[in-house]
């Protein structure tokens, strides 16, 4: 149990690291995979609104994980709670906007596809939503590894 609540600053990174270059990966492909289709005739709608799913569950559940490192980061940090709640804050505030957005994108996008019009529209907003996360992921990362440095050091 106490074993557990040791773990490691690194072993909660290398888990938070990887799980971002497994979105990176996937907003990579995302937008690769909406570029070749905006230059088909037949615009994939349905498909689109499928993949924007599959993106909205990995961020909910790695945001999820991220709930559990301010935890974490809270837990080792008694000393200076301060500082990891204005973190957390920030992190709560960004991805609430990102999920919104992105939300919102989905049913913009199903709406769409009943018009068959809109696509450059939500296409725009994606890639809008798509440099969000790459700025929040920066932030976020900064912020927490310097709290976890602090406490390595
Ligand atoms: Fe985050
Ligand atoms: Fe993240």
């Amino acid at each position: 149990m106490q074993k557990q609540n040791d773990l490691s600053g690194n072993a909660v990174f290398d888990q938070w690291t990887s799980e971002h270059q497994v979105i990176d990966r996937f907003t990579d492909n995302l937008s690769e995979w909406i570029a070749a289709q905006s230059k088909l005739r037949c615009l994939q709608f349905r498909q689109t609104v499928e993949k924007l799913g599959e993106l909205n569950e990995q961020l909910q559940s790695h945001f999820e994980r991220e709930e559990e490192i301010c935890k974490h980061l809270k837990a080792i940090h008694h000393d200076c709670p301060l500082d990891v709640e204005a973190v957390q804050r920030q992190i709560d505030h960004d991805h609430s906007d990102i999920s919104n957005r992105l939300k919102h994108l989905i049913d913009q996008m199903q709406e769409a596809e009943l018009a068959m019009d809109g696509w450059k529209k939500g296409v725009h907003e994606l890639g809008l939503i798509i440099d969000l996360i790459e700025q929040h992921d920066e932030q976020e990362a900064e912020s927490v590894t310097c709290l976890l440095t602090r406490v390595s050091l």
